[in-house]
C-alpha cells in the first residue's frame, strides 16, 4: 500500500514552496525594518511548560496537544505554538539581563491535534513575534501595526484588526463576577465543556464555539478595567490611529490562549468559509513570572500563514514567486556539450539561474523543457559556432537570435537577466 501524508497535514511542491518562500522573505524583512531579531526554539518541549503557559482550560491545553512519553518517560509536546517556547528560552538564557528591549520572531511549524477543514489544520505554520521589557502602550501599538502591514504589503485586501483589553488580574477579578451573574441563570443551556469552565474561568466561556449567539449580551469587560487598564487601552488605540491601522474594538474577544493581559486583538480576512481569524495576540504581562522567570512585561502576535496563503489565492494576489530560469544551454554535438558544461558552470558561478538537458532529448524537446521553466533566453552551441569561438542566443520573449563570442557570453547572459526582470 502506498503511504499518505498523515491527516491534517501538507506537502508543499515546488510552484507553491515559492509562495511559501516570498511570504516568510516578506516576514523576515520586515522584521528587520521593525528591529526584530529571529529566534529559533525546539519543537517539542516539556508538556508542562504548556499547560501552565498557555492554560489547563483551553481547548489548545485540554484537546490539541500532540504529547507523548519519550524513552526515559518524560511528558513531551509539540509545540501548539510559539510563545511559550520563547518565554522559556528569554528565562533560559537570561535575556531579561539585556540593556534593551527583547524583540524576538519566529517562522514555524505548530501542531494542533484539531479537526481538519479548511485553514484548520494539524501541522500549520505561524510567522511570530514577542516583545518583551516594556509596558509602554507604544510597543503594543507597534506589534498590532507590524501583522497589520505585513498583510498589506503582501497585498491582503479587506483585512480587519479588532482590538480589547483583557485588563490586568484585579480588573478580570471584578469583570469574573459580573459575567457570572450573566452566565448562571444560562448555565444549564450552555455546553459541556462551557459549564465546566464557568468554574474554572468564565472569561473562555466567551470563546465557546458552540454557544456565541448566547453571549450578545454579555457585560462588557472594559466596563470592569480600572484606571490604569483604560488609559493604557487608550493610548494603544490612539497610537494605532496615528499608525493607519484601521481597528474595531470587540469587548467580547477574549483570544482562545490564558496568558493575555491588557490588549489582546485579532486579525481578521474574509474567504475561508467559516474562518475569519488569520491572526492574533497580545500582552501577557504575567507569563514570564509563570514559567519561572522575573517580573517582565510581554507582548506578541501569531499569523497562520496557511490562512494568509489562502486568501491570497482567493484573491487571486499574484505573487510572482516563482522566477524564470537566466539562461537554457542547447548544445548540439560532443565536443558543445563539452563546453556548455563549462559555460553553465561560469554561468551558475556568475549569480545567473542556469539549465541544461540531461536526457539526450532532441533539441526540440530541449526548447520545449526551457519553456518550461520560463527561460529569459537560451544559449544554444553546435560544434561548428564553437569552432568560430561563437554561441546563438535566443530571447524566449521576442524569439530574436543574435550570435555573441563566447568570451562575451556571460556579459550577453547578464544583460538579458537584467533586462527581463
Ligand atoms: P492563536 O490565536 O492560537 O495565537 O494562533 C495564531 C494564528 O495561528 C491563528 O490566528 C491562525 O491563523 C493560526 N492557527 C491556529 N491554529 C491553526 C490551525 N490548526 N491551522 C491553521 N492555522 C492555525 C497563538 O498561537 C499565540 N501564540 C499568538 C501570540 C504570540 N500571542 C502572543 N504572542
Amino acid at each position: 500500500m502506498a503511504y499518505q501524508k498523515p491527516t491534517g497535514t501538507q506537502d508543499f511542491l515546488p510552484g507553491v514552496v515559492e509562495k511559501w518562500q516570498f511570504v516568510e522573505q516578506k516576514a523576515r524583512d520586515l522584521c528587520r525594518r521593525f528591529n526584530y531579531r529571529e529566534i529559533r526554539t525546539p519543537l517539542f518541549e516539556q508538556t508542562e511548560l504548556f499547560e501552565r503557559g498557555v492554560g489547563e482550560t483551553t481547548d489548545i491545553v485540554e484537546k490539541e496537544m500532540y504529547s507523548f512519553k519519550d524513552k526515559g518517560d518524560r511528558s513531551m509536546t509539540l509545540r501548539p505554538e510559539g510563545t511559550a517556547g520563547v518565554v522559556r528560552s528569554y528565562v533560559e538564557n537570561k535575556l531579561y539581563g539585556e540593556p534593551d528591549v527583547s524583540k524576538l520572531y519566529y517562522i514555524g511549524p505548530m501542531f494542533r491535534y484539531e479537526r481538519p477543514q479548511a485553514g484548520r489544520y494539524r501541522q500549520f505554520h505561524q510567522f511570530g513575534v514577542e516583545a518583551f521589557g516594556a509596558v509602554d502602550p507604544a510597543i503594543d501599538a507597534e506589534v498590532v501595526s507590524l501583522g497589520y502591514q505585513f498583510c498589506k504589503e503582501l497585498g491582503l485586501q479587506g483585512v480587519k484588526v479588532e482590538i480589547n483589553s483583557v485588563g490586568n488580574p484585579e480588573s478580570r477579578a471584578a469583570y469574573r463576577e459580573k459575567l457570572l451573574e450573566f452566565l448562571t441563570p444560562m448555565k444549564d443551556t450552555l455546553c459541556k465543556d462551557c459549564q465546566s469552565r464557568m468554574d474554572r474561568n468564565p472569561m473562555r466561556v466567551l470563546d465557546c464555539k458552540v454557544d456565541q449567539d448566547k453571549f450578545t449580551n454579555a457585560p462588557s469587560i472594559l466596563d470592569s478595567l480600572d484606571e490604569e487598564c483604560t488609559n493604557h487601552f487608550e493610548q494603544v488605540k490612539q497610537y494605532l490611529t496615528s499608525m493607519e491601522v484601521e481597528f474595531v474594538v470587540n469587548h467580547r474577544l477574549v483570544r482562545g490562549l490564558d496568558y493575555y493581559t491588557h490588549t489582546a486583538f485579532e486579525y481578521k480576512a474574509q474567504g475561508i468559509g467559516a474562518i475569519d481569524t488569520i491572526g492574533g495576540g497580545g500582552r501577557y504581562n504575567g507569563l514570564v513570572s509563570e514559567i519561572g522567570g522575573p517580573e517582565q512585561p510581554g507582548i506578541g502576535l501569531g499569523l497562520g500563514l496557511e490562512r494568509i496563503l489562502l486568501i491570497l489565492d482567493k484573491q487571486e494576489i499574484n505573487l510572482n514567486a516563482v522566477k524564470p530560469l537566466d539562461v537554457y544551454f542547447v548544445a548540439l554535438g560532443e565536443a558543445a556539450e563539452r563546453e556548455i558544461t563549462k559555460q553553465l558552470h561560469l554561468a551558475r558561478k556568475e549569480g545567473l539561474s542556469a539549465e541544461r538537458d540531461y536526457l539526450g532529448r532532441k533539441m526540440k524537446a530541449q526548447m520545449k523543457s526551457a519553456d518550461r521553466f520560463h527561460a529569459k533566453v537560451t544559449a544554444i552551441l553546435g560544434d561548428d559556432e564553437l569552432e568560430q569561438g561563437e554561441i546563438a542566443l535566443k530571447s524566449m520573449a521576442t524569439g530574436e537570435q543574435q550570435t555573441v563570442k563566447l568570451s562575451e557570453l556571460l556579459m550577453k547572459l547578464r544583460e538579458f537577466a537584467e533586462k527581463a526582470e
